[in-house]
This record gives C-alpha cells, sequence and structure tokens, in this order.
C-alpha cells in the first residue's frame, strides 16, 4: 500500500481502493468484513472503494435465493431490514465520505421473483448512483474435459444495458465478471465517455492465471481507459469456489498500476487522469475507428 496522504489534493489524480476481502457463509461476517476495508480505504485517502463479486455470499449459484436482496427503486429509503447490504454499503459511503462500488450481490427482483447478479454504487451523499445487472451469464459445460459445469442461467437472470455514471470526477463504467470478455461491451462504455471501467470479478484456479490479467490489461489498451478488477480473496482450506484473487489496477498504456497476490489485501492505486489524453493522443484509435468496415 502507499503512503495515505490524500490523493484529493492532487489535480486530475483519483485514488482507488480495492477491497480484497475473504468471502465467508456468513452474511453477516461478510458485511462487517466489507465495512471494515472500506474505513481502511478511506484512511488510505481513496475516494473510491470497490467490493469484489458476490462480496455477502458464496459464489455457489445453489445459495444466491438465500442471500438475495431487493435493490429499492427508485432509488429512495433502503429498508435496512430488507436490504441489510445496501444498507451497509449506503452508511458506509456517508460515514466515510467515499464512493462506494458494491462489487455484485444476488438481487432478488420483487415483481417477477427474479434473481440478478446486480453491482450498486453509492456516492458519498448516499444515492445510489448506479445499479448495473450483469449482462453475460456463465453458462460452460466442460464435463467433457474432466471440467466444471456451471449454469448460471439455472439460478440468475441477465440485465440488459451497459453502465456509465459519474463519481468522484470520474466517468465510471460498471460491468461485472464475465462481461470483461466481451470487448464490444467495453467498447460501449468508453463510447459512453468511460475513463475507468471496473470489474468485481471472480475467476477461478484456471481461468485466473490464464486470464484475469491478460483480460484487463486487454481491455485497458482497447478502450485507452482505466481497469480495475476486484475479486474475493482466496481463503485457505475453505470448500467450494477458490478465487484467483490479484485485484489489479491496469492504466490505459496497459501497464500494472498495482496488484495483490491471492490473500486478502487492500489495493490503493491513483488514477490519474492526465495518461488517458496521452495515450489517446498518441494513438487515436479512438477517433481512427471504422465501424462501417466491420460493425456487425
Ligand atoms: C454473478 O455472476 C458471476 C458470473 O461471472 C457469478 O460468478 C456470481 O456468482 C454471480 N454472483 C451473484 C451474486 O449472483
Ligand atoms: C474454471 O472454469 C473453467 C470454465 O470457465 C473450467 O474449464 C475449469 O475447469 C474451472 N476450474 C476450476 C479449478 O474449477
Amino acid at each position: 500500500m502507499r503512503a495515505s496522504a490524500s490523493a484529493s489534493t492532487m489535480p486530475g489524480v483519483v485514488r482507488l481502493a480495492l477491497c480484497q476481502i475473504p468471502v465467508v457463509p456468513s452474511k453477516s461476517e461478510n458485511l462487517n468484513t466489507a465495512r471494515s476495508y472500506i474505513s481502511r480505504a478511506s484512511a488510505a485517502g481513496a475516494t473510491i472503494a470497490v467490493l469484489p463479486e458476490c462480496f455477502n455470499c458464496p459464489y455457489d449459484t445453489s445459495v444466491f435465493a438465500a442471500y438475495a436482496e431487493p435493490i429499492p427503486e427508485p432509488l429512495g429509503e433502503i429498508e435496512a431490514k430488507a436490504s441489510e447490504s445496501l444498507a451497509m454499503l449506503r452508511s458506509a459511503a456517508i460515514e466515510e465520505g467515499i464512493v462506494v462500488i458494491g462489487g455484485s450481490i444476488p438481487e432478488t427482483d420483487r415483481a417477477t421473483g427474479k434473481i440478478y447478479n446486480t453491482s450498486v454504487t453509492f456516492a458519498p451523499s448516499g444515492a445510489l448512483v448506479a445499479k448495473h445487472r450483469k449482462v453475460h451469464l456463465f453458462d460452460v459445460d466442460c464435463s467433457g474435459t474432466g471440467g466444471i459445469v456451471f449454469k448460471e442461467s439455472d439460478s440468475l437472470s441477465a440485465g440488459n444495458q451497459v453502465t456509465v455514471f459519474d463519481a468522484a470526477d470520474l466517468k465510471i463504467g460498471v460491468a461485472i465478471c464475465y462481461d470483461i470478455r466481451f470487448p464490444d461491451m467495453s467498447a460501449a462504455m468508453t463510447r459512453a465517455g468511460a475513463d475507468l471501467l471496473v470489474f468485481p470479478g471472480a475467476f477461478n484456479m484456471t481461468t485466473g492465471p490464464a486470464h484475469w490479467e491478460l483480460l484487463a490489461r486487454a481491455r485497458a489498451v482497447d478502450s485507452q481507459s482505466f481497469v480495475a478488477v476486484c475479486s474475493p480473496a482466496r481463503v485457505e482450506g475453505a470448500k467450494g469456489y477458490t478465487p484467483w484473487g490479484h485485484s489489479t489496477v491496469v492504466n490505459p498504456w496497459g501497464e500494472i498500476v498495482e496488484t495483490a497476490d491471492a490473500g486478502e489485501a487492500l489495493v490503493i492505486a491513483d488514477v490519474d487522469t492526465a495518461r488517458l489524453a496521452q495515450v489517446r493522443a498518441a494513438i487515436p484509435t479512438r477517433v481512427q475507428r471504422r465501424p462501417e468496415v466491420y460493425a456487425s
């Protein structure tokens, strides 16, 4: 972790904290851990704290319904009893004066009974500034090659929009995990003005070493944006899903600004917006693209 001077005193520099927390079966323990990491992020001078995918529940499709919460819309009063994760995220944002990108949680849609994989972001005012429902559900069947069968669409429904919003003097795009594999989606967020793409994710022990860093760097280079990927920590000896960890921030040149190993960690990185203009001017792909040739 870097020195704790506030980045907010440096113009154009936004300090980001990725909270690579251990996720255990107890929801209240997960909420307490997340809350304490948000305090640490604030103490380190960060203006944005990011939590991992599925930060309040084990990454196991069979338990999503049990951990799911409604996300009240329109964005008004939050009923703390029914939506305790949201209540925690909101009060943490207010108490710490920080933008909280709340990883993802399973969301129950009361009207339809469907469950979504959803990321919410709260501003320091307590306003719910963004709500992203995971767009690409992860359905794989590798049983033929001795691999896993994982079918999110059995238990989750897909969202259908790109999420870009203003917070902490940045335009931020949020998408979830598997969404990072779809370059068109990152391109759409970038065209909507995003300077920082945030992906709470939980890659496993096969896809993590193969693709986690590669995809983060690839999206950073092809979108000419900062990219942050935030994973749960690996809990040695725990049963169930083993996340890769390695939460990372990449700059628009594809360089790793900060990263972590697999254990619990607070990754602090400064997003220097001057880098965006430099890279975009040096290699002007943003204005030289010719969608009429290859758009389909
Ligand atoms: C969200 O989607 C990802 C798929 O990549 C999945 O791993 C995760 O378990 C889902 N989480 C929730 C909270 O539904
Ligand atoms: C991780 O997921 C991939 C599919 O995306 C699968 O092939 C592989 O077997 C999984 N690895 C582990 C360790 O579960």
